[in-house]
């Protein structure tokens, strides 16, 4: 523990990085997707929407498309619940404006170009760069739809509205298989960067370092 980091006697140590609870509902929900995916690559197997395109047995979850099928409802909750406590503690917490806000678009582009070229530097553990910033905001939105194209075909019927919003049923059928290419292309991107920097893995599974609590909301009453 370094001298910054000492807590002030009487005062309370100030909070880590990631929080117990960010860290429990990450690897939650990174073990949700992996269920979600494989079990939904085996379902889409038994009615392709590309012809060209069957998932090898080996990666799939399910032994057959029914199985596969409890798999996929399995993990909807776990997903659902988790992320909707992620999402409301994100926001109440002050978490996403601390670390996911403001998203400059320059930045993000001037940072995209350094990562594509090896150059981004992640020395400071305790903020996001803007490119991770635009990854993390982006792939929770694809999440959301995914959620929304999940619901419209899995109850067509009493989802029929949502079904329109895609199009139809094939639309929503297509709308759930680009959101999960999305997000398979997220994670593959997403894995790479935090094995090129072992130290933000650490710090997702033991908290990191120490930071300042998010401030307040709204400014005190004078
Ligand atoms: C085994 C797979 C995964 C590994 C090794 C991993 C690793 C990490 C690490 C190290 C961080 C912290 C980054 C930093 O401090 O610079 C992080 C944050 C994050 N990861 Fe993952 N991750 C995995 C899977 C996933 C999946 C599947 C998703 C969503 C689809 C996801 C979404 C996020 C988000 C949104 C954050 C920011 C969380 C926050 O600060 O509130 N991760 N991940």
């Amino acid at each position: 523990m370094t001298a910054i980091d000492m807590p002030v006697a009487g005062s309370r140590p100030k909070p880590r990085m990631h929080p117990l609870a960010v860290r429990v509902m990450h690897w939650t929900n990174a073990i949700a997707m992996v269920v979600m995916i494989g079990s939904g690559w085996k379902i889409y197997n038994d009615e392709v929407i590309f012809g060209f395109l069957h998932f090898p047995q080996e990666i799939v979850l399910g032994i057959w498309a029914q199985h596969a099928l409890q798999w996929h409802f399995f993990g909807m909750w776990i997903l659902m619940l988790n992320g909707l406590v992620y999402l409301a503690y994100g926001l109440i917490s002050g978490r996403f404006r601390r670390l996911l806000w403001p998203i400059r678009p320059l930045e993000v582009v001037r940072e995209a170009l350094a990562a594509l070229t090896f150059r981004l530097k992640h020395a400071d553990l305790t903020h996001y760069n803007a490119v991770q910033k635009v990854l993390y905001v982006g792939v929770m939105a694809v999440i959301i739809v995914q959620v929304i194209t999940g619901l419209a075909i899995w109850k067509p019927v009493q989802f029929s509205g949502l079904v329109s919003l895609f199009g139809g049923f094939q639309g929503a059928r297509l709308a759930h298989f680009i959101g999960m290419a999305l997000i398979v292309g997220f994670m593959v991107v997403h894995v790479a960067l935090a094995l090129l920097v072992p130290k933000t893995i650490l710090a997702m599974l033991t908290g990191g370092p120490r930071v300042d609590p998010a401030p307040p909301t709204t400014p005190p009453a004078h």
